[in-house]
């Protein structure tokens, strides 16, 4: 037996699935994914195959070409890997097809009823597998090592729109309500990148291989909001070379959706706090572009080297906002980067373990690893590397490098392999062990300095009322600068400061979330009782965890702020993701404390 991922059954001794057939019903009623998930394997095989499952129950197996019954056993249930489904499979079998159906709850899955929705009459679903929730939807290899082309045929309710991460295929009807929805992704993906959502769905194309999905009532303005991206996907393509994915599209889902976005590949998902209105932040579509190089097509192994795809794909976000921005407006995202890395490594103060790049998972739930440290701390040595190289020679060995792992899934240590191999001496010369082994951020870090950047941090630091910034001054800031004051106000912030700002800046009711959510968490942690109604339409509706979690912890520091926060989380909570909810509740346990 080779176990080879803390987080999967994947054994590596055994057959690995070459393509997955789904063939699944969309049950709103009962909130269940049901049908056949079909294992394709390259050439014949048998014997044991271990899949994970969570939630699932297994209704049958049988060799897909002849229907013979196929043994199964489900483990015992682990509370993060879930059970291990065995099968044993008989000699020759080139297919294996599953019968199954998800559990309401799979964490993998968010069903929204259509009042959380924009346009609120039809119901809403959609997936997020990573890092370990593909399991929740299918039996496979849940594993990024072993990785697999899919179809699917997905059936919803008429007047739904299906959307995965995968080519279309055609549709049709199929009879008494129901519609069909095929798909077809050739390349081979890791598991975590499965993707579907249903909803009442519009597309706009923004460019030849850009087109953007949301909601009827919102596609227009998601269009306008990501027009830009054809630009995007050209600058990346300088960087790493062609996009090979055929289409780059993007979903605008439902507030509830617990992250910024998800770079399913042809389909990325979105937030859509994304939409302020002004493009200002659409450095997050620059990222989840990224991940197409960094992510999909060189892919970490385990979550326990997550940083290969974060800290690349930070490090790429910042490289085409420079190119297409500027150099100022990259250093402030640095800026911006180093305040979100600091959060962490303070959150992370007790499990210093989980501030090293290559971590070690074993027993230790992915979602609850996750932080800003692989992202920001990975891109700093991402820099390292490309300042200790000088940046053209950083640039040929990115491309290298893409052309050496692509669609594959690998570790940090090859990674570092290919790196000494490429540029002998250099893991040393940037001391490489202490940033991949070591806890926190190495003294000798790459420092982003900026002139604005030095003139906003004191400005905020050294905020009163005699030395606040002219109204004209502020009302100058773009979003971004605006933001950097922001986060390095005092806190709390005296009542009047408080008032002067709203009434100079109108911030609670601004479109942009960044700046929103920060100017929420100065007046949460200020009691700033204004603001109280519009903290609590953000809880009750947006389940994005990046701003959930300082919100509810900001409300922390009053007991005003505090019996906000219990009576939100009471009303909102049955309606939060999964994961939203775990974060939210684990803010709220650490108030009675
Ligand atoms: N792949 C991540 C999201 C993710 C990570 C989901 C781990 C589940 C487990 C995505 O690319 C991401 O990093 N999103 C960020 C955006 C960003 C850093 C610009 C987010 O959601 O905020
Ligand atoms: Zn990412």
């Amino acid at each position: 037996m080779t176990r080879i991922d803390p987080h999967s059954y994947f054994d590596d001794a055994q057959p690995r699935t070459g393509r997955w057939h789904l063939r699944l019903r969309v049950d709103f009623d009962r909130k269940v994914l049901e049908g056949e998930a079909t294992l394709i394997f390259p050439e014949p095989v048998e014997g044991p195959l271990d899949l994970d499952t969570k939630g699932l129950a297994i209704h049958r197996a049988h060799v897909t070409a002849n229907m013979t019954k196929v043994p199964f056993e489900l483990g015992p249930e682990d509370p993060i890997l879930g059970r291990r489904l065995r099968l044993n499979l008989p000699a020759g079998t080139l297919g294996v097809t599953v019968a199954y159906e998800t559990s309401p709850e799979a964490i993998g899955l968010q069903w929204l009823a259509p009042e959380q929705t924009e346009g609120k009459r039809k119901p809403f679903l959609f997936s997020q597998c990573q890092a370990i929730h593909a399991r929740t939807l299918m039996p496979c290899q849940d594993c990024a090592v072993a990785r697999v082309a899919y179809d699917a045929e997905i059936t919803v309710p008429a007047g739904l729109t299906a959307v995965m991460s995968a080519g279309p295929d055609g549709d049709h009807p199929a009879g008494s309500g129901w519609h069909t929805f095929r798909f077809k992704m050739p390349q081979p993906i890791p598991s975590y990148l499965l993707a579907l959502a249903v909803g009442e769905l519009e597309g706009r194309d923004v460019s030849p291989r850009v087109r953007v999905w949301a909601e009827p009532a919102t596609v227009e303005k998601a269009a306008w909001e990501f027009a830009e991206t054809e630009s995007f996907i050209q600058k990346a393509e300088g960087l790493f070379g062609p996009y090979d994915w055929d289409r780059y599209d993007m979903l605008v889902l439902p507030p509830s959706f617990p992250y910024g976005g998800m770079e399913n590949p042809r389909m990325t998902f979105l937030t859509p706090t994304l939409l302020a209105g002004d493009r200002s932040l659409v450095d997050v579509v620059a990222h989840e572009l990224a991940h197409s190089w960094t992510g999909n097509l060189v892919t970490n192994a385990t979550a326990e080297h997550f940083w290969l795809n974060e800290g690349f794909t930070v490090w790429a976000e910042r490289r085409i906002l420079r190119a297409l921005k500027g150099e100022e407006a990259a250093a402030l995202s640095w800026a911006l980067g180093q305040k979100s890395l600091d959060e962490s490594l303070d959150r992370f103060k007790d499990q210093p373990e989980l501030t090293k790049l290559r971590t070690h998972l074993e027993g230790v739930d992915p979602d609850d690893a996750f932080s800003s440290i692989p992202y920001e701390k990975g891109a700093r040595l991402v820099v390292s590397l490309e300042r200790a190289v000088g940046e053209a020679a950083f640039d040929g060995f990115i491309q290298a490098y893409m052309k050496h792992f692509r669609f594959q899934s690998i570790t940090t240590e090859q990674f570092c392999a290919f790196a000494e191999a490429q540029f002998p001496g250099v893991l040393a010369k940037v001391k490489a062990d202490a940033w991949l082994h070591e806890p926190g951020i190495p003294a000798d870090a790459p420092r982003f300095a900026s002139p604005k950047l030095e003139a906003l941090t004191a400005l905020g630091a050294g905020w009163d009322a005699a030395k606040r910034a002219s109204a004209e001054e502020l009302k100058a800031l773009t979003p971004t600068e605006l933001l950097i004051l922001l986060q390095n106000l005092p806190r709390p912030l005296p009542e009047p400061e408080c008032a002067w700002l709203e009434a100079q800046l109108g911030l609670t009711a601004r479109g942009n979330f960044e700046i929103l959510v920060e100017w929420l968490c100065i007046a949460a942690a200020s009691g700033f009782a204004p603001t109280f109604p519009r903290i609590r339409e953000v809880l009750a509706t947006v389940g994005r965890m990046k701003y959930v979690r300082p919100l509810y912890k900001a409300l922390g520091q009053t007991e005003a702020g505090r019996t906000l926060a219990r009576e939100v989380f009471a009303e909102a909570s049955p309606r939060y993701h999964a994961l939203t909810r775990r974060v939210a509740e684990g803010v709220l346990a650490a108030y009675s404390a």
